[in-house]
């Protein structure tokens, strides 16, 4: 997909919306643009009736049920609703999660450290992954809430969730996970993967921005969760506030889609993903891919340049829209927590981009991206007196 003449292959800090998600939303804004809260009256109650239609496809997409789901903001809200809620209930218990989360889990928990809660960060493995047994030496007597993402945002690394759940749960420790790199990219199922909260985004699987939910595992025990917001007592009480309902009816048609599309979609992302690799890796020397080799969402590359600034390369190609790590990273321009958790050397941190592919992305676009890679490198690395130090040794 070729935007102002740019291929974007970012899919990863957010996609654009479907088309017949835009045409399902368009309806809400002008004809049935009713409060969903408002049920005296014909527009309310069609709103509301909207409302569960995509609170339906969405609890299809995930194996939950439709009362599971909690309309919020997006995935940073839900990551804060899941942890704050929870702990709120538990002053003195300690959070284990991960030390490559998003930042609205890391920031969260920090914020939590600050309010008397103990935090362990678990570290991943050199491939981003997070071992069970690793979680299960991090909890102690006093854990309240095990966090382990599903995919990241990064790497596209996808953890033994199923597993970590097992371990929390065999303790009776809530389990949550933020979702938003896999739902819709790969299967995922809350009974299945024993998942007692649950966080996930529109605008990551095609649908608005501005738009997420948490699921909120429903049965016994019962999880008790406080708001962050206090209002009208919307969403059961844990999110008020009048709901988006063009956003809510966008969300359910992108979930709807992605589950009907996701097993095609994922074969022909892998196959872009593995081509834009082999391209690479043919005609550029020292590259190293980030992330494990299998256990990776189909539509994530992340690679490592020897003796390339992934900034200036990035600078370089001025017609491919690459990230040099997750979009809210860029905006402080730290290094990667991500790849310094793995253990990657500031060089290889320094050289590193992601490439996010996508619904829209063709074969085209990939051999298009290959290509202007393996040329700008190659300019970066003629400019680069280490690099042809090297060279001349060699
Ligand atoms: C893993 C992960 N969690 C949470 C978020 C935050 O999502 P949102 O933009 O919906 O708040 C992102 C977005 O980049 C993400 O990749």
């Amino acid at each position: 997909m070729r935007k102002r003449g740019c291929v974007y292959l970012d899919y990863q800090a957010t996609t654009p919306v479907d088309p017949r998600v835009v045409e399902a939303m368009q309806p809400y804004f002008f004809d049935f643009f009713g409060n969903a809260a408002s049920r005296q009256h014909a527009f309310g109650r069609e709103a509301e009736q909207a409302v569960e239609t995509a609170r339906e496809q969405i609890a299809a997409l995930i194996n939950a049920r439709p009362e599971e789901i909690i309309f919020t903001s997006g995935a940073t809200e839900s990551n804060n609703l899941a942890l704050q809620g929870l702990m709120q209930y538990f002053p003195e218990k300690h959070v284990v999660t991960s030390a490559v989360e998003h930042p609205s889990v890391l920031a969260c928990c920090q914020y939590l450290h600050m309010q008397g809660h103990g935090v362990t960060y678990v570290p991943p493995d050199a491939q981003g992954r997070i071992a069970p047994h690793a979680v299960a030496a991090a909890m102690t007597p006093e854990t309240g809430l095990v966090s382990v993402m599903y995919a990241n945002h990064e790497v596209g690394t996808i953890n033994p969730v199923a597993l970590i759940a097992q371990v929390a749960r065999a303790r009776q420790v809530a389990f949550h996970t933020d979702a938003t790199q896999a739902v819709g990219k790969i299967s995922v199922d809350v009974q299945r993967d024993h998942i007692d909260l649950m966080s996930f985004s529109a605008h990551k699987l095609y649908g608005p921005k501005g738009m997420g939910a948490l699921f909120v595992r429903r049965g016994d025990p019962e999880l008790r969760l406080a708001p962050l917001l206090h209002g009208g007592g919307h969403e059961q009480g844990l999110r008020s506030g009048t709901l988006n309902v063009a956003g809510i009816v966008g969300f359910g048609l992108a979930c709807e889609i992605c589950a009907q599309e996701m097993d095609s979609e994922a074969q022909r992302l892998r196959g872009l993903r593995d081509e834009l690799a082999q391209r690479i890796i043919a005609a550029v020397p020292q590259v190293t891919i980030n992330g494990h080799p299998n256990e990776r969402l189909p539509g994530n590359l992340n690679i490592s340049f020897a003796h390339v600034d992934a900034e200036a390369l990035m600078m370089a190609l001025t017609d491919v829209a690459v990230s040099s790590g997750a979009a809210c990273a860029s905006l402080g321009q730290k290094a990667s927590t991500v790849l310094t958790a793995m253990g990657l050397s500031e060089r290889q941190i320094k050289g590193s981009i992601r490439f996010g592919i996508g619904r829209f992305s063709s074969s085209d676009d990939i051999q298009y991206v290959a290509r202007r890679v393996i040329e700008a490198v190659a300019v970066l690395r003629e400019q680069s007196p280490l690099w042809r130090l090297e060279q001349d040794r060699s």
